[in-house]
C-alpha cells in the first residue's frame, strides 16, 4: 500500500480544519506554525494578518524556454500592477517516460520559483496533474495514454503515476512556500476544472499534497461556478471558478453583458471570491483568423467592463488567464484548438511587448494594490434615481466607511444616454453631482477615503494610485481624455493652491472645509496643495494616455513614481542617488516623484541628464542566403533497411478505441508520443490496392508509398473533429510486385493529443495508423514502426521537441551538421516530389548585448501551395507552418534559442503534400522588437 492510503486521516483533520475555520472571521489554512500565515475571511486572503488583493497573471514557462525571459517578463508583470503570478506547472514537460524526470534548464523550476520571490510576485502554483492550457493531453505526458485505468479517477495505475508526478514537483513547490518562508507560494490549486464528482480521488489528491509538504491553502478550479468541490467530502480549503465571457471565436467583436456573482456567496461561505482563470484573451485554432482579432475582442472596452466587474463582485484572487501566452513550440499544443503561437491575444504579445491592453490591467492593478479599502467592502446595492440607463452600484469598507461607485451602463441601455446624477453620501456628507460614462465604460469612484495623509471627499476622476514622497503626497487620478472632472478635498482651513500644468479651476466651501477642483481630463494637468493642516499634495490630473506612462514602482522605502519610458522595472536607492531600470522603444522623457533627498537620477546605470533617457540603437538583419537542399525519404525504398525499427506486432491494446484491424497500429502502443512515424508494411504477392486509416489530430497529414511509387498524401483538415481518415488506395497497374515481397511506407504527422477537459480520457484517442488491409489479397501486412525514442533524462530539449524524421535523428536540425554534399538552392524553390525534404542554412547575428531584441522568422508564399514546414532553430523544434491553412507565417525564435551574439543553425523540414506546388517560398529574419534595457 502506498504511504498515501495511510494519510487519509491526516487528509481529514486538515480538512475539518478548513471548513471549521470558514466560520470563524479569519482562519490560518496551514496546521502548522510558521513564519508567515496565509489566512482569509469572506473579504479576501490575508497575508501575515494583513488583507491583500491578489491581481494575478498567468504565465507558463514551458512556453517561454529562455530561463532569462522569465525574469524579463515576471518584471513587466510586476511593473504592469500583478502582484502575483500563477504558473501551471506542465507534467509532460517534465516527464518522457514513467519514472523518468528533468529539471534541469528550461525545465528548473525552482529556480523560477526563486525569480518570482525575488521580482516581488507572489505565486498561485497550479501543478495539474491535469491542466488543460490547449496543451498536448491536456499536460498528461505521452506515457499516460497507454494507461488501462481511467485518467482522473482514482484509478490504481492513474493514481501510481500521478503520485510520481507530485513526488517530484510537490517538493519543489513545498520549499517555495511563503508559511516556510522560503518563497513566494502562496495558493496550490489541486486540480482544474474536474467534474466527475470521484471524491475519492479528490481527497486523495489533497492529502497527498499535504503529505508532501504543502501547507498553503489548496483551491480547485471549477468551470462553471456550480459550486462544484466548494464543500462536502473532497472539497479543498477555497472554491475558485473560471469564465471566459468573450468565448475563443476571434471572429466576434462582440461579448455578451456583464453577470452579477453575488449568487455564489451562498456556496463560498466566509470565504473569498476566487478566479481561478478569468479571461485575459482568446486562443486561436489553425485556420482562425489571427491573434490580433482576439487582442480586440478582449481589448481595452472588456477589460474596462469585466475586470470592474470583477472588483465590484469582490474576486479579491483574480487570476487573468492568459497575461503573456508565448509558444507552444516543439510538439506541445492541442491541435484542436491551437496552432505554434500561443500569443493568445494577452496583454503582453508572444514577443513579450507591453500591448494597448496594458494600460487598463495597470489602472485596475495599480488601484486595489493602493485602495486597500477596497479589499473590505460591502454591498450596499444600487443607487436610485440615477440615470436608468446607467448603474451605479454602491459599496462600503464597513471599517473605514469609504465609499465606492462603480459607474456603468445598465445592462441592455443605449450609450448614448450616458450621464447620470450621482449623489454621494459619506461621512463627510452629502453631495450631488454627475458622472458620465461614454460608450461601453465603467468607471470606479472612491469617496469619503483617507488618501495617505489627505482627505478625498470624492473625485469623480478614479484613483490610479498614491504614494508618500517623502515631503509631499502624489495621487494621480485620470479620466478619459475631453471628459470634465470634479475633486473634493477636506482641510481644516484654506489650503495654498497652485496650479502646476492644465487648466484646473478651485472653489474653497469654509463652512463644509472642502476644496473643489475643476478641470477637464486633457494630458496631464497638475497642482500642488499646501497648508489647510495637512502635508502638501502633489495632485496629477491625467487622461488616458497620460496615466499610461505612470508607473509604480516598489522600492525600499514603499512605492515610488515614476514617469515616461516604455517600462520602469525597479528602482533603489543607493545614498541620495536613485537608480532604475527600464526600457525604452525610442528616446523618452523621465521623470521621478522621488523624495527632496534625492539629487541624481541613475537609468540603466547611466546617470540622467536633462530628465531624457536614451532609446536603442536601430538595428539589422542578415538575410537568409546559402540554403542547403537534401529530399529525404528513404524510407520509402523496397531495400530501405528498416531492421532496427520496433516490430508494430501487438495483438491488444488498452486503448479504449478498437482498433479496426489487427496488428495495432496505434504509436502511443509502440512508445512514439510525438511528431511524426513511419510505418513499412511488407506483404507478398500482387493485391488491387490498400485501405488505410490514420489519425493525426486537427490539421494533420499523412503520406503512403508504395515500393516507393506514391499513392498520395491525405490532408486531415480542419473542421470541428477531422482528426483522422482513411483512404482506400488503387495500386497503379504492375505496380505491385506478384512475385516477390512488396512494401507500403506511410509516414504520419501526430499532431498532437486530445485534451481531457471531461475527464473521459480523450487523450487516449489513437494517433498514428489505426487500421490497413489489402484489397484483393489475403496476405499479411507486417509492420514495423519508428518515431522518436522518447529523450532521456537530461536531454536538453525534451520529450516534445522531436519527432521520428530521419533528419531529427541524424542531426540535420543541430549546428555542426556536415550538409556540403546537399544541393545548394535559393528561396523560393519549387519541388515537384511529395514527401519529406529539408533546407538548412546557417546565420551569424551580432546583436547589441543591452538592447532586448526579439527577431522572428518570417514565411511569405502562395497559401494555395500546398506544403507544410517543420522549423528548427539550433535543433529546437520551434514550430509549424502550414502553407495552405495558416494563419501564422511568423514564429518568434526567443532569445536564447537564437543566438543574438554568434551562429545559429535553421533547419527547416518540409513536407510536401502533392507532387505539384511543394518546395519553400521566400524566409527571413524580422525583427519584431527593440528596445534598450538593462537585463539583471
Ligand atoms: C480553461 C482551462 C484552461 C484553458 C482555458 C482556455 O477552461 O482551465 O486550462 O484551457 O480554459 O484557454
Amino acid at each position: 500500500m502506498h504511504r498515501r492510503c495511510l494519510e487519509v486521516p491526516v487528509y481529514a483533520a486538515i480538512l475539518s480544519l478548513g471548513v471549521s475555520a470558514a466560520a470563524s472571521v479569519a482562519h490560518a489554512a496551514p496546521p502548522e506554525a510558521s513564519s508567515h500565515t496565509v489566512t482569509w475571511d469572506r473579504y479576501s486572503l490575508l497575508i501575515d494578518g494583513r488583507r491583500i488583493w491578489l491581481w494575478s497573471a498567468e504565465f507558463h514557462y514551458f512556453r517561454l524556454p529562455a530561463p532569462e525571459l522569465w525574469r524579463d517578463l515576471l518584471e513587466k508583470l510586476k511593473a504592469a500592477g500583478f502582484n502575483a503570478v500563477s504558473l501551471y506547472f506542465s507534467w509532460a514537460y517534465h516527464s518522457p517516460a514513467a519514472g523518468m524526470y528533468d529539471f534541469s534548464g528550461v525545465r528548473d523550476v525552482d529556480r523560477l520559483l526563486d525569480m518570482a520571490r525575488e521580482v516581488g510576485l507572489y505565486v498561485l502554483a497550479r501543478p495539474g496533474r491535469y491542466n488543460n492550457g490547449e496543451l498536448d493531453s491536456g499536460g498528461f505526458p505521452g506515457w499516460l495514454s497507454t494507461q488501462r485505468g481511467q485518467a482522473r479517477t482514482h484509478a490504481g495505475d492513474y493514481r501510481a503515476a500521478w503520485e510520481e508526478w507530485f513526488d517530484h514537483i510537490n517538493p519543489i513547490i513545498a520549499r517555495h512556500q511563503l508559511v516556510d518562508g522560503g518563497g513566494s507560494v502562496v495558493l496550490f490549486q489541486v486540480e482544474n476544472e474536474y467534474d466527475r464528482g470521484d471524491a475519492i480521488y479528490m481527497q486523495e489528491l489533497t492529502s497527498a499534497a499535504r503529505a508532501d509538504g504543502i501547507r498553503v491553502p489548496i483551491f480547485h478550479n471549477d468551470k462553471g461556478r456550480n459550486l462544484i468541490w466548494s464543500t462536502g467530502p473532497g472539497a479543498p480549503d477555497l472554491y475558485a471558478t473560471d469564465t471566459y465571457p468573450a468565448g475563443f471565436d476571434c471572429h466576434r467583436t462582440t461579448f455578451p453583458a456583464l453577470t452579477d456573482y453575488r449568487f455564489l456567496r451562498a456556496g463560498v461561505g466566509q470565504r473569498p471570491f476566487i478566479w481561478g482563470e478569468f479571461q485575459g484573451g482568446a486562443f486561436d485554432p489553425w485556420g482562425g483568423p489571427g491573434y490580433e482579432r482576439c487582442r480586440a475582442l478582449t481589448g481595452t472596452t472588456f477589460e474596462r467592463l469585466f475586470y470592474a466587474n470583477n472588483i465590484e463582485n469582490q474576486f479579491t484572487v483574480q487570476n487573468l488567464y492568459m497575461v503573456y501566452g508565448g509558444t507552444s513550440w516543439g510538439w506541445q499544443a492541442d491541435p484542436n484548438v491551437v496552432y505554434t503561437s500561443y500569443d493568445y491575444g494577452a496583454a503582453f504579445n508572444e514577443q513579450r511587448e507591453l500591448t494597448e491592453k496594458v494600460p487598463v490591467l495597470q489602472q485596475h492593478g495599480y488601484l486595489v494594490a493602493s485602495v486597500r479599502d477596497l479589499a473590505e467592502t460591502d454591498d450596499l446595492g444600487v443607487q436610485q434615481g440615477a440615470n436608468p440607463a446607467v448603474r451605479v452600484w454602491v459599496k462600503e469598507n464597513p471599517r473605514t466607511r469609504a465609499r465606492f461607485y462603480f459607474v456603468r451602463h445598465a445592462d441592455g441601455a443605449s450609450s448614448s444616454n450616458d450621464v447620470t446624477p450621482l449623489t454621494i453620501d459619506v461621512p463627510d456628507g452629502r453631495y450631488s453631482t454627475s458622472v458620465r460614462v461614454n460608450g461601453r465604460d465603467s468607471k470606479i469612484l472612491a469617496a469619503g477615503y483617507d488618501l495617505l495623509h489627505q482627505r478625498l471627499v470624492y473625485s469623480t476622476s478614479e484613483i490610479l494610485t498614491h504614494a508618500d514622497a517623502g515631503d509631499r503626497d502624489v495621487a494621480v487620478l485620470h479620466g478619459r481624455q475631453g471628459e470634465a472632472g470634479e475633486t473634493v478635498l477636506r482641510y481644516a482651513s484654506e489650503p495654498r493652491l497652485r496650479v502646476i500644468a492644465g487648466e484646473v479651476r478651485s472653489r474653497w466651501d469654509a463652512a463644509r472645509g472642502d476644496l473643489r477642483l475643476d478641470y477637464v481630463h486633457s494630458g496631464l494637468g497638475r497642482v500642488r496643495l499646501s497648508g489647510g493642516g495637512r502635508p502638501p499634495l502633489e495632485l496629477v490630473l491625467a487622461d488616458g494616455e497620460a496615466a499610461a506612462s505612470f508607473w509604480r514602482v516598489d522600492s525600499d522605502a514603499g512605492p515610488l513614481l515614476a514617469r515616461g519610458p516604455y517600462l520602469v522595472r525597479s528602482a533603489e536607492r543607493r545614498g541620495d542617488a536613485l537608480w532604475l531600470r527600464g526600457d525604452t522603444g525610442r528616446p523618452s522623457p523621465l521623470e521621478v516623484f522621488a523624495p527632496p533627498e534625492v539629487r541624481s537620477l541613475y537609468w540603466n546605470g547611466r546617470r540622467v541628464h536633462n530628465g531624457r533617457v536614451p532609446g536603442p540603437a536601430p538595428v539589422s538583419l542578415p538575410v537568409l542566403r546559402d540554403w542547403r537542399y537534401r529530399r529525404d525519404v528513404a524510407e520509402i525504398e523496397p531495400l530501405f533497411d528498416d531492421s532496427d525499427w520496433a516490430r508494430a506486432d501487438r495483438r491488444s491494446t488498452n486503448n479504449p478505441t478498437r482498433p479496426t484491424t489487427l496488428p495495432v497500429l496505434y504509436a502511443d502502443d509502440y512508445g512514439y508520443h510525438y511528431g511524426d512515424v513511419w510505418y513499412r508494411g511488407r506483404f507478398d504477392g500482387e493485391a488491387a490496392g490498400i485501405t488505410l486509416g490514420a489519425a493525426t489530430g486537427r490539421a494533420g497529414v499523412w503520406s503512403a508509398w508504395l515500393n516507393g511509387a506514391h499513392l498520395g498524401t491525405v490532408n486531415t483538415g480542419t473542421a470541428n473533429g477531422d482528426q483522422s481518415s482513411s483512404r482506400k488506395f488503387a495500386f497503379p497497374a504492375g505496380a505491385a510486385r506478384a512475385d516477390g515481397t512488396n512494401v507500403i511506407a506511410v509516414l504520419v504527422r501526430n499532431m498532437g493529443h486530445n485534451e481531457n477537459g471531461g475527464s473521459n480520457d480523450h487523450h487516449k484517442a489513437p494517433r498514428g495508423l489505426l487500421g490497413a488491409s489489402l484489397d484483393a489479397s489475403d496476405a499479411p501486412l507486417a509492420w514495423r514502426i519508428r518515431g522518436a525514442a522518447p529523450s532521456p533524462k537530461g536531454a536538453l530539449r525534451g520529450p516534445q521537441n522531436g519527432g521520428g524524421l530521419h533528419g531529427e535523428s541524424a542531426g540535420y536540425t543541430l549546428p555542426g551538421f556536415a550538409d556540403t554534399a546537399w544541393s545548394k538552392v535559393t528561396l523560393p524553390h519549387r519541388d515537384a516530389a511529395p514527401g519529406i525534404a529539408w533546407y538548412r542554412t546557417t546565420v551569424r547575428l551580432a546583436l547589441p548585448r543591452d538592447q532586448d531584441v526579439t527577431v522572428g522568422l518570417r514565411f511569405d508564399d502562395d497559401p494555395a501551395r500546398h506544403y507544410r514546414v517543420l522549423l528548427f532553430v539550433n535543433g529546437w523544434n520551434m514550430g509549424q507552418l502550414i502553407n495552405d491553412i495558416g494563419p501564422q507565417r511568423i514564429f518568434t525564435l526567443h532569445q536564447g534559442i537564437l543566438a543574438h551574439r554568434g551562429d545559429n543553425t535553421i533547419a527547416l523540414a518540409v513536407w510536401s503534400a502533392d507532387g505539384q506546388t511543394g518546395g519553400l517560398g521566400n524566409v527571413s529574419l524580422e525583427v519584431l522588437g527593440n528596445y534598450a534595457t538593462m537585463p539583471r
